[in-house]
């Protein structure tokens, strides 16, 4: 047999394609090498900032001019590169996971989800269709039906994850507008026989204004009801909104009910939404993007009875459910709903079929493996272990209360939920400057908020791992605030 040599510099040219860019693709044992030094480094850094400030303490100008040198026009060593961003990590955020971050409910992330991050990253699974990746399509659906079915929703309800709370709500958004009018999926707005608009409170989470923005309906499409003084959708002004709105030739849509309000976690009449939605033939929402967690408890969920009758729900599991950002379930009970809403036809996707592929149900097309963080962290603790989660919580947060109350400060909300709309004793003036003070002085981390119409400071107690030590450090330190 005649053997052809091929030319040198052929192999040469074969030899150097073969060879991978070992910076972006590292050999496994420099891969071991950097994730045991990742784990360690973070590990490290997780307990320095449990010891430390809730505040960043890194100076910003500084730290942009050291961010000017990055032009990129030479390679770094990698070790050097994670070592740099954990110690600016540390020293330049909010941190969340500080047992005294009272703040809003993206709290210490669990560790099951911290784990599937690592494993979502690791196989990069892409979400689109179920023809790719079949076990992460059906470990998503799965998680769904089950939350689905823990709120009480019927067995045929279903969903997809989002990535957060607004994501959810424009997805129920586009439901509603198509489920009122199918031609609005070809015609837009025009569809409509008047201007379509719908009904959130004025305490909702005015991502609203954006959504309809971008579902092409305007701004203006929000209705925001008056609230009835204790921070719940008014029924009467709802009413009378809707009856006005037909009057005045405006197409009514959706009825879209808080449970949990972001500044004070108050729950809207959820039956009587219900039922003035159903009975005016509107789509009826339950944004549940915080308060949702409370479905884990048998004890506390009873405070979201109606979300049953809800034709779709909003649910975070980035919030009160602790996985890591972003991660929000939409759930609907009209699953074929979301096939006509989303639906869309390629030549270059391997299938195309509403009952597997998320693309053809979701807002998203490419889409990251996010239901894995839900999925591992609800399998390790259980609905019970969610249910201790949630109920430790509340405890701490009438810790809370009862300890601020006994010295003089008083609560303006009455939430079941675990967050306190807090006011300083009589004479202690405005809220911001004692906010202000606790933040400066690093001990703890809570905001500036509004409930019906005045300035609050709001301390929302939903992060796993804070104690009721954390808590009497928080309030030595309003206390201290409030006395400069
Ligand atoms: C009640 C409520 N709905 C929606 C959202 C928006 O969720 P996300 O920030 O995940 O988009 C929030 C966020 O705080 C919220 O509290």
């Amino acid at each position: 047999m005649e053997y052809h040599r091929k030319p040198l510099s052929q192999l040469k040219k074969r030899r150097e394609l073969s060879r991978r860019i070992s910076n972006l693709f590292p050999s496994p044992a420099n891969r071991v090498r950097w994730d045991d030094l990742l784990t360690l480094n973070l590990l490290r850094a997780n307990e320095r900032v449990a010891e430390g400030p809730v505040t960043p303490d890194l100076n910003l100008a500084d730290f942009r001019r050291e961010l000017a040198d990055f032009d990129f026009g030479r390679p770094r060593p990698l070790g050097e590169l994670l070592s740099w961003t954990i110690e600016k990590m540390e020293h330049g955020l909010v941190h969340v996971t500080h047992p005294r971050y009272f703040g809003l409910f993206n709290p210490a992330p669990t560790f099951p989800a911290q784990c599937a991050d690592r494993i979502a990253g690791t196989f990069n699974p892409q979400l689109a269709t179920s023809t790719t990746s079949p076990v992460a399509v059906e470990i998503e659906a799965h998680v769904i039906r089950s939350v689905a079915r823990r709120a009480g929703l019927p067995a045929e309800a279903a969903g997809h994850f989002t990535s957060g709370g607004s994501e959810a709500n424009y997805t129920a958004l586009l439901c509603a507008l198509t489920r009122a009018n199918p031609e609005f999926a070809t015609k837009g707005a025009r569809a409509f026989a008047g201007p379509p608009v719908f009904y959130v409170s004025q305490e909702s989470h005015l991502a609203w204004i954006k959504i309809a923005h971008q579902a092409g309906i305007g701004r203006s499409a929000v209705r925001l009801v008056a609230t009835d003084g204790l921070g719940r959708m008014d029924q009467s002004a709802l009413k009378d909104a809707v009856i006005g709105d037909r009057a005045s030739g405006h197409v009514p849509i959706m009825i879209a009910a808080t449970a949990g309000t972001t500044n004070a976690g108050m729950i809207d009449p959820l039956f009587a939404c219900a039922e003035l939605a159903h009975s005016n033939d509107l789509w009826y929402h339950v944004d549940a993007a915080w308060g949702g967690a409370l479905i884990a408890s048998d004890r506390l969920r009873n405070s979201l009875t109606g979300i049953e009758l809800a034709d779709s729900v909003t649910i975070d599991a980035h919030k009160w459910f602790a996985t890591t950002m972003g991660c929000g379930m939409f759930i609907t009970r009209h699953s074929q709903l979301l096939s006509s809403t989303f639906q869309v036809s390629t030549s270059f996707m391997p299938s195309n079929l509403p009952s597997l592929d998320p693309y053809v149900t979701s807002v998203q097309w490419s889409r990251r493996f996010l239901g894995l963080r839900m999925f591992l962290s609800l399998a390790a603790a259980g609905w019970r272990g969610y249910a201790e989660h949630v109920e430790r919580s509340i405890e701490l947060t009438k810790l809370l209360e009862a300890k601020l109350v006994a010295r003089g400060w008083s609560i303006a909300n009455s939430s079941p939920l675990a967050v306190l709309c807090i006011k300083p004793p009589p004479g202690f003036g405005d809220v911001r400057p004692i906010v202000d003070r606790v933040l400066s002085s690093g001990r703890a981390w809570v905001a500036v908020a509004s409930f019906e119409g005045s300035d609050i400071i709001r301390a929302c107690v939903t992060h796993g791992e804070t104690t009721e030590d954390d808590v009497v450090e928080l309030v030595h330190a309003l206390d201290a605030a409030a006395d400069n």
